[in-house]
């Protein structure tokens, strides 16, 4: 905006009654204003108010003066401006246009008229979504408000010409409504207009929803360019500032048997980095993809305990039936290394927790080998040109060497070399035991001329890495989460694999396990993040997203996950390159909107040029995936340099659940409206609030202070027809026009989301209202703005 169109209001000295004015086009007007002035205008001695200039956080006190509302006026909601008809999809009427013209509210922006005396007010998107406003025609129309006489407390408010968004010379790289026409006009299903400002240039910048973009416009409203992208915020803090891996354990095996090629292929498909094979070894000295060398546990009768194969059922191979002790423990059942390859290819993979993940995929599927699984990476490869990891975890190393006589560590690298699978970017060998790490490290991969990242997997603390228990070493995995054991394993591993209570305890709260494992310079890959209830702490009320989320912000660096689309979906909405919300074009084009990382109308609702011109703000309406609860970003835009960068996190208080607007007030403070999503009786916080880039909190939290509760606003002189015993209550569901008319005066404006009702009465069509708001403290207005 121009210093022109935030200079301080010319306030009025007098009302005097003006009647409705009808335009060169329908317009329909109901108007009541009078000035603060003629009224003895100031702010209200009155009691029981919330206080203005207070911290968010105080009590209202009672002998402080409320903001005091000097000035009113309405347009009525049925207020239409020449165009086609509109609303043929709004109410499901589609095909049947509802309105002979163009709605001129609801209005979700305001600036002083840079060519006039009046205002310019910014149309939202339409009839509230964007398959419902395909012929709503995006406009800012110029605003005039005149004062009336105190008697009639009638006033005149002008809705004259409009500014047309439009596109014709084609900078929009995506298919519009209006593609063919040569004008190219702009339209609520297009665009998701909520905020603008006039650069110094003149030219007009608008904050959009939908992108969220930035869109720059001549002062006429032709696009001059491609809509701006807002950039995702660099960076988890992981080892080295790289995007966290999702490791599909054992596949996708929340969706599908473990260890299948159909678990593996599944997990790829969803989006998995890298799929883990835990490895066991057949008879004839074949590594195979199973949890446990137990392919089924059964008790002394026979009954089935658990199984991850048909094999119990299977009398030919009865005689397999056997008990072994593993790593300590009697196990009675079938053990893979009794089976030659061929035999266990008889096998069929069942469901190892039936009763939580069903049997749909019984009987379906093999036992795959390794060779299967780095066959399966390469033809997704071949295909996609995706490199997808393996993961293979050598497992009961010890009781391998003991039972079967064979050195797992050795037959995997033996395995790769032969497969020439041996790129260290894509393979992570993991262990619980530490011995074979050792081994891998010092002499198995040297002398194989390979060199392969590896993992120490560090179970809970009442477990113990077996090759100690076997050794007789009484000590527990916590001996592996010291600092001087962290740097030990750096010795010879390149990362650790930590059950993820060591990075969230049980109450919920994280840990310094990350930090200090990456101060280790050790990579930190957490295990196991499911979808079901009963794997959640209860803080997560169900939502295994919220766990993921935690991880990540930890600073995990890579997640072993049953459910990889889960994994993928959280890990992608924090390493987008940009915030998207569902309404992106991108997802329209075919992309999946799950890969969305703003909330549906969650964009740029407050866009403020600051008075120094050069700088634009963007404060997003709701939260980005990831960022803290109810903690909102406000983006800063360099129209010099055009680099973006975060100015602050915005935290909604307790009941406040969006944001309504943005105005500056100086370079460095901004006023905010705030809002909660009830109307009518059921509306309880619509306030204003001022927040200052260079006061944050202790957190780094941008400090709030609350300048005016717009439910309670002092009305002595009853300017408002809802007035009661003088206080005015604001209660429309969205709020989105505030401007600063003085140092304490402010002009404040509601979007009556046309054909909106409930605000006034659940039957009645909420009309857009102007206050005029005198603040009992002045605000300091930056030079440009008086
Ligand atoms: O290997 C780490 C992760 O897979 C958890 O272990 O028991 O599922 O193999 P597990
Ligand atoms: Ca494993």
């Amino acid at each position: 905006m121009t210093a022109g169109a935030q200079r301080a209001d010319k306030r009025p000295t007098q009302c005097k009654a003006v009647k409705p004015t009808f335009l060169g086009w329908s317009v329909t007007l109901t108007l009541s204003l009078c000035s603060a002035s003629a009224l003895g205008g100031g702010a209200a001695p009155v009691t029981a108010a919330p206080v203005s200039a207070a911290p968010s956080t105080a009590a209202p006190t009672a002998s402080v003066p409320r903001p005091t509302l000097v000035g009113y006026a309405e347009l009525k909601a049925d207020t239409f401006a020449q165009g086609p008809a509109s609303g043929a999809w709004n109410g499901g009427l589609r095909g049947e246009a509802r309105f002979q013209g163009q709605p001129v509210q609801g209005f979700s922006g305001v600036q002083r008229d840079p060519q006039g005396q009046g205002f310019i007010f910014l149309s939202d998107n339409g009839f509230g979504a964007k398959n419902n406003s395909a012929d709503y025609l995006l406009r800012l129309y110029r605003v005039s408000l005149t004062p009336g006489t105190p008697a009639a407390r009638t006033g005149s408010v002008k809705v004259g010409s409009f500014i047309g968004l439009r596109d014709p010379d084609k900078k929009v790289p995506w298919q519009i409504v209006n593609e063919a026409s040569g004008e190219r006009l702009l339209t609520g299903a297009d665009f998701d207009v909520e905020g603008f400002a006039f650069a110094p240039d003149g030219t007009l910048w608008i904050g959009d929803e939908f992108g969220p973009f930035l869109l720059h416009f001549s002062a006429d409203g032709r696009l001059l360019e491609a809509p701006i992208a807002t950039p995702n915020l660099p960076g988890l803090p992981t080892l080295r500032g790289q995007a966290p891996i999702v490791i599909g354990h054992r596949g996708s095996s929340g969706t599908r048997p473990e260890h299948t090629l159909e678990s593996y292929r599944t997990a790829i498909e969803a989006g998995a980095d890298f799929i883990e094979p835990d490895l066991v070894v057949t008879k004839d000295g074949v590594l195979v993809a199973r949890h446990e060398p137990v392919i089924a546990a059964v008790d002394e009768t026979g009954k089935v305990l658990e199984a991850t194969t048909d094999v119990a059922t299977r009398p030919e191979f009865r005689d397999r039936l056997t008990t072994k002790t593993l790593d300590g423990v009697k196990v009675h059942g079938y053990f893979v290394e009794d089976f030659t390859l061929a035999e266990l290819r008889t096998l069929r993979a069942v469901e190892r927790l039936p009763q939580l993940r069903g049997k749909a995929y019984d009987g379906q599927f093999t036992v795959p080998t390794l060779e299967e699984i780095i066959a399966l990476v390469r033809d997704v490869e071949a295909k996609t040109g995706r490199k997808v990891g393996i993961y293979p975890e050598t497992k009961h190393p010890t009781y391998m060497a003991e039972v079967a006589k064979v050195n797992t560590s050795q037959l995997l690298i033996d395995t790769l070399k032969r497969l020439n699978f041996t790129d260290p970017a894509r393979v992570f060998i993991q262990s619980f035991e530490v011995g074979n790490l050792k081994d891998l490290n010092t002499r198995i991969m040297p002398a194989a001329g390979v060199k392969l990242p590896l993992v120490q997997l560090i179970s809970s603390p009442d477990e113990a890495p077996y090759d100690w228990a076997a050794a007789g070493d009484g000590r527990k995995y916590d001996a592996l989460t010291n600092d001087a054991s962290l740097r030990e394993i750096a010795t010879y591993a390149n990362g650790v694999g930590a059950y993820k209570r060591w990075i969230i305890d049980g109450e919920g709260h994280t840990t310094d396990f990350v930090t200090r494992a990456h101060t280790a310079g050790l990579l930190v890959h957490s295990w196991t993040f499911r979808n079901e209830p009963t794997y959640l702490l209860p803080t997560y009320k169900n939502d295994p997203e919220a766990e993921m989320r935690q991880a990540l912000r930890a600073g995990v660096d890579g997640l072993f996950t049953d459910f990889p689309a889960t994994g993928a979906k959280v890990v992608g909405q924090y390493t987008a390159p940009e915030v998207r919300s569902p309404q992106h074009p991108a997802f329209a084009q075919g992309l999946s909107s799950a890969a969305a990382n703003l909330p549906a109308s969650g964009g740029f609702e407050g866009f403020a040029i600051a008075p120094g011109g050069k700088l634009a703000y963007g404060l997003l309406e709701k939260t980005v995936a990831g960022d803290p609860a109810g903690q909102l970003r406000l983006m800063r835009y360099d129209l010099g340099t055009r680099h973006w960068a975060l100015a602050g996190r915005y935290v909604l208080e307790q009941g406040g659940e969006a944001i309504g607007d943005l105005t500056p007030v100086n370079d460095s403070q901004m006023l905010v409206i705030e809002r909660d999503n009830g109307q009518g009786e059921t509306a309880k916080f619509k306030r204003l609030y001022l927040i200052d880039l260079a006061a944050k909190n202790a957190d780094g939290t941008l400090r709030k202070t609350l300048v005016a509760d717009l439910m309670a606003l002092a009305d002595p002189r009853g300017l408002a027809p809802s007035t009661r015993g003088g206080v005015f209550s604001f209660p429309y569901f969205t709020i989105e026009n505030v401007l600063v008319l003085g140092p304490d005066t402010l002009l404040v404006a509601n979007d009556n989301n046309y054909p909106a009702t409930g605000g006034r009465g659940a039957d009645v069509k909420d009309q857009t209202e102007f206050l005029w708001i005198k603040l009992p403290t002045a605000l300091k207005l930056a030079p440009a703005y008086h």
